[in-house]
């Protein structure tokens, strides 16, 4: 794992997307993982302004999404397809059947499951794009979830349910499940970056970077791959 200290948010922010930018420029084509939550909405900006600028195309760009929660209609400002949308999609010439997200509106769920695992293998992610949970959670692949572990319906951590209940109204709000591609599917892209910033993920990372590998701890898994690169901010890596 290559560990890559910044000041700030601004400055993870940067990093971050010269990643991505250097890889689009590289290969129009690739074919990227990525993650919501507010660690990458700067990166996401500092794409669209790359975009902006006419230094990379979004064109051939393919995208799968790691989760999508279960039971916000795709309309909800909350739910992942709005927050890509808002946050990246609708800012770029990205063509609508490149993305991919869980489309969990259907009434056949584990269907749905399966569709998602299958697309999903089929392609090969050049970059995942991650955030950490607070208690370690990559995509939403909750601790105790075996590294082995496929897509699937996973039940939220009572304490993710309260990190993310900031951008509801009420923690009735928050929704309960979710589908996640799981830690294998997230271990087969050939490059990983994980962006973390702020003193709430301070434990999060230190776990990550000093700790053992365990089921207990799903970022652990990432030690498995060969291609890790995670860029922190000074109050993340505060504890390492
Ligand atoms: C969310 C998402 C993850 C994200 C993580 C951290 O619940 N499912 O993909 O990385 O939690 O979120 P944030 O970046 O808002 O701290």
């Amino acid at each position: 794992m290559k560990v890559i200290k910044v000041k700030d948010y601004q400055e993870l922010s940067q990093y971050a997307s010269k990643i991505i930018i250097d890889l689009i420029k590289e290969k129009p084509n690739a074919t990227l993982g990525l993650a919501t939550g507010s660690s990458p909405l700067g990166l996401y900006e500092n794409l669209i302004e790359s975009y902006k600028k006419g230094e990379i195309s979004f064109k051939d760009v393919k995208t799968f999404n790691l989760d999508e929660y279960i039971g916000l209609p795709k309309t909800h400002k909350e739910s992942y397809y709005s927050f890509m949308h808002r946050n990246l999609f609708d800012h770029t010439d990205i063509r609508k059947e490149n993305i991919n997200l869980p489309n969990t509106e259907g009434e056949d769920i584990e269907k749905e499951v399966k569709r998602y695992n299958d697309s999903f293998n089929q392609a090969s992610i050049d970059l995942q794009l991650l955030g950490i949970g607070s208690n370690g959670h990559i995509g939403f692949n909750e601790p105790g979830t075996p590294f082995d572990k496929e897509t699937s319906v996973t039940k939220l951590a009572e304490n993710t349910r309260e990190d993310n209940k900031r951008f509801f109204n009420s923690m009735d709000e928050v929704p309960e499940y979710a589908i996640t591609i799981g830690i294998k599917n997230i271990l087969q892209a050939k490059k990983i970056l994980l962006i973390a910033n702020g003193k709430n993920k301070a434990d999060a990372i230190n776990k990550l970077i000093n700790g053992e590998v365990t089921e207990d701890f799903p970022a652990s898994a990432l030690k498995n791959h060969p291609d890790v690169t995670i860029v922190i901010d000074e109050e993340a890596a505060e504890l390492i």
